[in-house]
Formats: C-alpha cells, structure tokens, sequence
C-alpha cells in the first residue's frame, strides 16, 4: 500500500470518518490520525507506530464545544482554555462519554492552532493522534521525513503546510483539584501560570502513561557540550550556535524557534547518515528553553 497525497482538507477528514488512517500537519509536529470513535483505526495506530498499548492519544477537535459531549471540563477553567485555543496545548480532563483513550478515564484533547488541521477536523470529527514516528524515536516534522518513513503504512497523507514550532504540544492536567503542567512544549509553565495560577510543575514520568517510555532518540549517542569544550572525535554531528569547523555535519541556528523546528529533522538527518554521536548546545534562556532542554535530556537518557 502506498498512501494517497491529499490537497483537500475536506477529503482527509471524510476519510478519516470512514476509518482511514491519515497523516495531517499541525503546528507542532506531524499527526498519524484516526477517528476517536472507531475503536478499530485507532487501535491500528499503536501497530503502526509499535506504541505501548497503555499509552493513550490526544484526541484533535475543530474547537473547544466539540469536546464537551465527551468530558467535564471545570467551568471555572473554560475561559482559559479558550483563551489558549487553538494552539499548541493539550488539556487533560475527565472523560464523560465514551471515546478512545486506551483504557483511561481522563481524556487529552487539544484544538490545533493550525487551520489545515482545524478544516480536516470539521469533516472527520473527533480524531486521535500521536505523533508520527515510531515509538521512542524523534517525532517527524517534515513532509519529506513523514514519506520516507511512513508512505506505505497509512492511507493517506494531507498536505498543505509544515509544522512552525517542531516540537509537541504543551501538556496541561486539569483533570483534578491542582492543575499540573506535565510537557514542556512552546507555551511555557511561566505563560501557562498566568491562566491557572495554581498550576504545579510535575515530573511527566508519574502522570502521563507515555513519559515513562524512551523517547525522542535518534540512534547517535547524544551529548550536551558547552561552547568553549573542545570535542575531540573526529566524526560528530552538531547542533547549536556556535560553528564547530570539525564537524562532519552541522545544524547552525540563531534562537530557540530556529532550535526547535530543526532538532527532530537534525536527529532524523543523522540517523541517515550513520552518524553515531551528536553533540547538543544549550538553548538559550526564554521561549523554548525548557522544551528544547527536555527533548535532549530524553534523548541523552535513552
Ligand atoms: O503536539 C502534539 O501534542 C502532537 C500533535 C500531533 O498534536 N501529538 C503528540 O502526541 O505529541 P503523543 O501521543 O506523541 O504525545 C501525547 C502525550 C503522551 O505522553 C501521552 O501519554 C499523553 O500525552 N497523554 C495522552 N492522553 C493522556 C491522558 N488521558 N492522561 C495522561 N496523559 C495523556
Ligand atoms: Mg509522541
């Protein structure tokens, strides 16, 4: 099977109601799509993806009124979440109705900042999507990437636009009395605060199924190094701000945005060439930071 490359947002989103899988942009990173009310195309993700069968997905809606049917949502948080939405945050909240989540009685749902996505999620419903990759690897981020890996496992992909951000969606638990930030994504816990002003910082590890699983990993052995460390291997990849002239590949960025869109493709690009050990600068303090700090720590910790 090779899957069908589709312009039409309306297409992909019908299709996905009938039970395909499809692949769609986000802001963030790519999704691998299937609707949360066919238990069967969604089960079809975890073989896809080879993803632990207790690791459950966030469920993309067109808008925040379409996830009510299926969960409580605290009516003091609600204006908050929708002055947060659409965009790059997922909210964990009590499930209501039945509708996929692998077993658990919360449900992640997140309202895509992208209007591609947004348009497919009119047509299709409610729609469960991880990030494309297979499990414990980098999530993909570019169309080509998305083809190379996972063109003959899908039914179609949908195409239009390139995630902005490069790295996945806030994660926000508002499922119980004090609300816990669970990822880092572009929204930082600081931004998250100023509308739950209660929110705790928690380790991902306990709370969210998926944490405890490698994640993010390219095959290279993955290090941080500071600007002025000499590295003395000879073949290494590096990313970050300061130009290494012996390099045998490098990814030169100037801010964090730079930093983050490119990290996942750097790691994918690398693991192509046969690169064995990449070499990470810290990002830089402000947006991003925690972010881009977490994927390369998961990476390192592999
Ligand atoms: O940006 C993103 O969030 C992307 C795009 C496609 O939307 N999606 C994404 O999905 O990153 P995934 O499955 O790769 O990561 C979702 C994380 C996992 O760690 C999962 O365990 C957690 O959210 N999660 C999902 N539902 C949950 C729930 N009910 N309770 C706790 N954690 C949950
Ligand atoms: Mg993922």
């Amino acid at each position: 099977m090779s899957a069908s490359l589709i312009n039409d947002p309306k297409q992909a989103g019908e299709r996905l109601k009938k039970g395909e899988i499809i692949i769609f942009p986000t802001e963030t990173v790519y999704g691998l799509g299937a609707s949360s009310l066919n238990y069967d195309s969604c089960n079809r993700i975890y073989k896809i993806k080879n993803r632990p069968i207790d690791n459950p997905l966030i469920i993309h809606v067109t808008n925040v009124e379409s996830i009510l049917e299926f969960s409580y949502i605290d009516s003091k948080y609600l204006e908050s979440i929708n002055e947060l939405t659409p965009g790059p945050i997922s909210f964990i909240v009590q499930k209501k109705k039945e509708i996929f989540t692998a077993g658990v009685d919360t449900l992640a749902f997140r309202v895509p900042g992208s209007r591609l996505a947004r348009e497919m999620l009119k047509y299709s419903g409610p729609v469960c999507a991880p990030s494309v990759n297979f499990s414990g690897r980098p999530s993909l981020t570019t169309l080509e990437d998305v083809k190379d890996e996972f063109l003959d496992l899908v039914d179609g992909i949908l195409v239009g636009e390139e995630p902005e951000i490069g790295l996945e969606s806030t994660v926000v638990d508002l499922s119980s009395e004090i609300p816990k930030y669970l990822r880092p994504g572009y929204l930082s816990f600081d931004t998250v605060k100023k509308y739950f002003p209660n929110i705790e910082l928690h380790s991902e590890i306990h709370l969210s199924p998926g944490m405890k699983y490698r994640h993010y990993s390219p095959n290279a052995k993955v290090s941080w190094i500071k600007n002025d460390e000499e590295i003395s291997e000879k073949d290494f990849a590096f990313i970050g701000f300061h130009s290494r002239v012996n390099a045998k590949e490098q990814c030169l960025v100037s801010n964090n945005r730079e930093y983050a869109l490119n990290l996942f493709h750097f790691f994918v690009k690398m693991d192509k060439k046969n690169i064995s050990r990449i070499y990470c600068e810290m990002p830089l303090s402000g947006t991003l930071f925690d972010a881009i700090v977490n994927r390369i720590e998961k990476a390192i910790n592999k």
